[in-house]
């Protein structure tokens, strides 16, 4: 469709989670004129932020610095790129007291320092919280506030972003050379569809776009991601020629309420805080399976507990186990995990007196849109920052809450490189909204997600799966009305097909990716598997 408003500003940022509302900050701050419009699909807060539980790991005490660099790149599996870490540790404490400076009212201890704690891999306490176990929620109301104040940051909500505008690099034009890949991102077709200054189909011009898009969890079928988290900018990416990687190693959360089988969507999580603060997993017959596993037992690193959750379901015929924190006693409980007693209590199981029943469910992309240490991607004026990026911090598995931490310091990086690239002219290209999948197809491709390319994987279910969703992807295009509906499930298509495609290449079992096929590690350790989107398909 064509435009009915055009825009013009610096930067584009597409969603409104730690890391992209960060971004529009960082770069409306540190230049004295610079424009921001963020978009974003639902309400501003409404995106994975606001669920985080646990925390935001930073090494507050200098000491600490190796430990979490350590720490991160033992879960990563050998799949971490150093110097990414380096610079997630190293500017860590800064991101946090940036926040501290925005007004997040993290928790304290008596004595006034900030409280920190404990989550799965990590060996020393440094993960600060709020609200006890409402982190995410605070982190996201400081930062909407900050960017609801700002006057040169215009937020569109209700707004979805259908493609890229691309044209030719002007590097290469200037040079004459032809107009192919890699081209250039020159701005984000949006189409409002809420009500507002800006309403149906329009078109932001920018200097860069900024993905911030959050996850893909939703392309399972339980998952501990909202609504929203439909993988939009990895398929924006991919569309664009943008490579993604490491897209194999979806982290699934191993302690996610469990509320029956036939559960579907968003699940509630039980943060591994809860184990950082002394809860144990129990099979149904009361074994404690995590001792042994790992020197760590029940704070192992979240896929190794999550693979032997499997294993313990699997042992005992059960589709759960139990995570046992009665000792708490109902203070603790109230005053450090208020939101996840309430959700427990909501579904009829008091932690205090009972087992809470838990199971994996798929929590997080440790891989994405491949990005270097200042979140440029392949394309020129593309950026990709938070979980819809990979900046290599996370390799095989993202050690627990290191992912609000990585939104704030790339989000820097990001804003400072942009506002110090000179301003290059760019030439955009016709929009096409065509090749849509039809809505209907997301339950089934949401079954195939979870049979086949879930916690435990192998060839021949992969193979099954990229089969059928083939044919999901070739079924009816034609009569499909444009829409969010039909640009979600085009876009879980994608990611589906491409996460498949990447599990089917990594023939080893590493960190989050497990295939039973091939229960070694035996592929290089630097071996990393990238993705491109070649005529629709993945290759
Ligand atoms: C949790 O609270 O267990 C989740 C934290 C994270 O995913 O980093």
């Amino acid at each position: 469709p064509a435009a009915g408003w055009t825009v013009d500003t610096d930067v584009v940022v597409v969603g409104s989670g730690i890391a992209g509302l960060s971004t529009a900050l960082r770069y409306t701050r540190s230049t004295p004129q610079g424009r921001v419009v963020l978009v974003t699909k639902d309400t501003i807060s409404n995106g994975s932020t606001r669920w985080a539980q646990g925390g935001i790991a930073a090494a507050v005490a200098p000491s600490d610095a190796l430990t979490h660099m350590v720490d991160t790149m033992a879960a990563g599996a050998g799949m971490c790129d150093a110097e990414a870490v380096r610079t997630l540790v190293n500017e860590g404490p800064d991101a946090l007291r940036w926040l501290l400076d925005l007004g997040t009212a993290f928790d304290r201890g008596d004595d006034g320092a900030l409280a920190l704690t404990r989550e799965g891999g990590h060996h020393a306490a440094r993960i600060a919280h709020a609200g006890g176990d409402a982190t995410g929620a605070e982190i996201e109301r400081a930062l909407t506030a900050a960017v609801r104040a700002e006057p040169r940051i215009e937020v569109i909500e209700h707004a979805f972003v259908p493609d890229l505008l691309c044209g030719p690099n002007p590097e290469h034009a200037m040079r004459g050379e032809p107009a192919e890949r890699p081209h250039a991102v020159c701005g984000a077709t949006v189409h409002v569809m809420g009500e507002g200054r800006r309403d149906g189909v329009g078109a932001v011009r920018a200097r860069a776009v900024v993905l911030a898009t959050g996850g893909m969890g939703q392309v399972f079928g339980a998952t501990t991601n909202p609504a929203v988290s439909t993988g939009d900018g990895l398929a924006l990416a991919l569309r664009a020629g943008a490579g993604v990687r490491d897209l194999e190693f979806v982290q699934f959360h191993p302690t996610v309420l469990w509320l029956g089988s036939e559960a579907r969507g968003q699940q509630p999580l039980i943060s591994e805080a809860v184990r950082g603060e002394g809860a144990f997993l129990v099979d149904s017959s009361g074994r404690r399976f995590m001792l042994g596993e790992h020197e760590l037992a029940d704070l192992a690193p979240r896929d190794v507990v999550a693979k032997a959750v499997a294993r313990a379901m699997e042992a005992t015929g059960s589709s759960h186990v139990y995570l046992d924190a009665r000792h708490f006693g109902s203070d603790t409980w109230r005053g450090r995990f208020p939101t996840i007693l309430a959700s427990c209590l909501e579904h009829g199981i008091d932690p205090v007196h009972d087992l809470v029943p838990v199971a994996p469910a798929a929590h997080y992309a440790s891989g994405g849109v491949q990005v270097d240490l200042n979140g440029r991607t392949s394309l020129r004026g593309l950026y990709a920052v938070g979980e819809v990026a990979r900046t290599g911090v996370h390799g095989a598995n993202r050690l627990a809450s290191n992912s609000l931490l990585e939104g704030v310091v790339f989000a820097d990086r990001i804003a400072r490189t942009i506002a110090e690239e000179p301003p290059t002219r760019t030439w955009p290209a016709e929009f096409d909204a065509g090749g849509l999948v039809d809505p209907s197809i997301v339950p089934e491709l949401r079954a195939i997600m979870s049979r086949h390319v879930g916690v435990l994987r192998d060839g021949a279910g992969l193979a099954a799966a990229a089969e059928r969703l083939a044919e999901l992807a070739g079924s009816g295009a034609r009569s499909v009305e444009a829409g969010v509906p039909a640009w979600e499930a085009t876009n879980m298509l994608t990611v589906a097909a491409v996460l498949t495609r990447a599990a089917t290449a990594r023939t080893e079992t590493r960190g989050a990716h497990w295939r039973a096929d091939h229960p070694g590690s035996t592929q290089g350790r630097r071996e990393h598997v990238t993705v491109e989107l070649r005529r629709g398909r993945p290759s």
